[in-house]
């Protein structure tokens, strides 16, 4: 008793020492087959496929190679007393061999068996292995020995359950490592409570020319001296915000709180993108600039034509189609100029907008419009103190271009409403049509630039599909929202939500 328990206490502390699995497997069967004045002993293990994934011998005397042995596994344990074992889910002895046909005697056998014991390495209903313990003497083992074995083959499996899940979390740890360290964008991790920097991938110590690993443990404050880059640290997660370092380079960060591990900020140099919309703008500006002068001379051509009389009634007509398509010419150039215009704006004027005030001068503006075609344009707006801040040339310019789209895409006849009301922190601003309505699969591309959904009868309506854009560049520039609903055949609604500064209703 002594004795096994002495035993199991060294198998233990073997089991404890590293977690380098073929050492501790083999100490153990070392200790196993001294402690039971054995032949030989095995230790295989199993994949979860129940293939040997490794097979660990001892032998006392003789040998087995390894290739006799990958060759021998096999057959044991589909047949042998292995499979027995692993089928039955417990260890047993086999006292006599030769009487038991449990036994599988393989040809060529190198050595002779006569008694055998073994048990299965199990956790939680896997079998992760089996230890077997041989004698060419038969009754060698007897069946008080099978406890002792059952306890070495628990420890064992617990211990070979620890490895391998040690081995599986360093896997994904060298993965994660890997990905991480090879990524093109920086990624900072620091300690939620005193900033100090825990993580720095090399794209982040080239992005802060920090000497590699000089970082660990210090306060990002110490290790980079940009104060842009600690206010990036600082950010409230989700925020947008594009920084600009000393060198010219533009960066855009995301900030996220990772729970158990600290503040992550994830940098992304988008210097080539800025540089690349850089040159759009500029493209643009220039392009319809040069576009705009010839147009005047055509349109100013085409009075002058008039002017000199004798036309025939055709080249009348033909005149006024080429005035038209003139027109529509300036109407690209000029929303193109618009949203470009919009797009690079760094500043605008801001103040407190009377969106009630906007809405009526809205209304105003396009009842001729509407007249002409018949249609109903009304405008509801019972709350007289709904105020947002911006730009009020801005807003007027984002609620017209809906309106406007609403008459002109509505068969005459129709009703165009505009609605102001509020949610709890919004000020929605709703136009409403009975017009032709757009399809369902049109409508995630609706916001688009150049993007005109071409609905039967609207053919002839005239657009640069730039109006949306603009509409949607002006509301995201004042942090607010749009989106549109839509029936064909029963109508569409556009509303826009912009911040709200004052609440009407709580006055
Ligand atoms: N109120 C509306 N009813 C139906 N279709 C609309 C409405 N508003 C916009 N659309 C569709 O969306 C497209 C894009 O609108 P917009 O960007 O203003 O460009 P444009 O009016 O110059 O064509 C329009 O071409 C039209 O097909
Ligand atoms: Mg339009």
């Amino acid at each position: 008793m002594q004795e096994q328990l002495l035993l199991l206490n060294q198998i233990s502390d073997e089991l404890n020492k590293d977690l380098d699995l073929d050492n501790m497997l083999q100490r153990v069967i070392d200790l196993t087959v001294t402690h039971f004045r054995a032949s030989s002993g095995s230790i295989m293990l199993f994949d979860d496929n129940r293939r040997v994934s490794k097979y660990i011998l001892q032998r006392q005397h003789g040998n087995i190679s390894d290739d006799q042995a990958s060759r021998i596994l096999g057959q044991v344990l589909s047949e042998g007393f292995a499979g027995w074992v692993l089928e039955h889910g417990r260890g047993d002895v086999i006292f006599e061999t030769q009487e038991d046909e449990r036994w599988y005697n393989y040809p060529n056998q190198p050595y002779t068996t006569r008694s055998v014991i073994a048990s299965p390495l199990s956790r939680r209903n896997r079998m992760l292995g089996l230890v077997t313990i041989t004698h060419q003497d038969p009754h060698h083992f007897r069946k008080e020995d099978l406890p002792l074995l059952n306890a070495i083959a628990g420890q064992a499996a617990i211990a070979l359950e620890n490895a391998q899940l040690f081995y599986q979390t360093e896997l994904e740890r060298t993965k994660l490592s890997a990905i991480i360290n090879s990524t093109q964008d920086a990624i900072v991790v620091t300690h939620p409570e005193n900033n100090k920097v825990l993580l720095m991938n090399p794209a982040a110590e080239k992005l802060l020319r920090v000497k590699r690993g000089s970082w660990y443990d210090r306060p990002f404050e110490e290790v980079s001296s940009l104060d842009s880059l600690i206010d990036i640290i600082n950010l409230e997660p989700e925020s947008e915000q594009e920084f600009k370092l000393p060198d010219g380079r533009i960066l855009l960060p995301s900030v996220i709180d990772v729970p158990n591990v600290g503040r992550l900020a994830l940098m992304h140099d988008i210097s080539a993108l800025k540089a690349l919309d850089k040159m759009r703008s500029e493209f643009v500006v220039a392009f319809t600039h040069d576009l705009a002068a010839p147009l005047a001379a055509i349109k100013g051509y085409i009075e002058l034509m008039k002017l000199d009389g004798s036309l025939s009634e055709q080249q009348v007509e033909d005149l006024e189609s080429i005035r038209m398509s003139v027109d529509q010419m300036r109407t690209l150039i000029k929303d193109l100029q618009e949203l470009t215009r919009l797009e690079t704006l760094k500043n605008m004027l801001t103040c407190d907008i009377k969106l009630k005030d906007t809405l009526q001068k809205s209304c105003q503006a396009f009842q001729p419009m509407a007249e002409v075609k018949r249609i109903r344009l009304s405008l509801e707006a019972d709350l007289d103190n709904i105020v947002t801040h911006g730009n009020p040339a801005l807003i007027s310019r984002a609620v017209d271009n809906l309106v406007e789209n609403a008459i002109k895409y509505t068969e005459p006849d129709g009703n165009v409403n505009i609605i102001l009301s509020t949610n709890d922190q919004e000020a929605l601003i709703t136009v409403k049509d009975t017009g032709p309505g757009i399809p369902s699969q049109k409508l995630p591309n609706i916001f688009e630039k150049f993007f005109r959904a071409h609905t039967p009868g609207e053919n002839e309506v005239p657009g640069s599909g730039l109006g949306l854009s603009i509409v949607k560049t002006i509301v995201e520039r004042h942090n607010g929202r749009i989106w549109v609903e839509s029936e064909v055949n029963v109508g569409s609604t556009f509303t826009i939500a912009l911040p709200l500064q004052i609440n009407g209703s709580s006055i």
